[in-house]
């Protein structure tokens, strides 16, 4: 998910931006994890970045109920691919979701030598 969007309910500033009540205001997270105001070097991929006060699953009083369920997946899914996917590889340019909201791949073609379950 790209973006969320709120209904300002009273008259208020963000970052120097006046926002009246009643506006509508996006918050697109992915930029927020990129905010140099807040990461140092913020458009390298460290996956060990720390602190690491990302905004992926929100925040507030709507941040993400599934989180610890997504972590959990991901963290399953990651340990399959990297130990059951030998000399995996991309075979074809992935294709990309046409959406302004969702983000990622639709399609990405690839090859690789199962291995056996650990
Ligand atoms: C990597 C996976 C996921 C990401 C990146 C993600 C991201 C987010 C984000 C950014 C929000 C905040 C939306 C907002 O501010 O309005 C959110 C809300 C939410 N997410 Fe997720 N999510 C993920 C997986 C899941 C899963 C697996 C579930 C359920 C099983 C889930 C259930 C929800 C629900 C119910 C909310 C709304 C919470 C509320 O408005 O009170 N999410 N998610």
């Amino acid at each position: 998910m790209i973006y969320m969007r709120r209904t300002a309910t009273r008259d208020t500033s963000i970052g120097g931006t006046r926002i009246a009540e009643g506006d509508k205001v996006v918050m697109y997270f992915g930029a927020a994890n990129r905010d140099p105001d807040k990461f140092d070097d913020p458009d390298t991929l460290d996956l060990a970045r720390e602190p690491n006060e990302h905004v992926a699953f929100g925040g507030g009083p709507h941040v993400c109920l599934g989180q610890h369920l997504a972590r959990l997946e991901i963290d399953a899914i990651l340990t399959e691919v990297l130990t059951r996917m030998e000399d995996l590889e991309i075979v074809a340019p992935p294709e990309w979701l046409a959406s302004t909201f969702i983000s990622g791949p639709k399609r990405m073609d690839v090859k690789f030598r199962p291995g056996a379950r650990l």
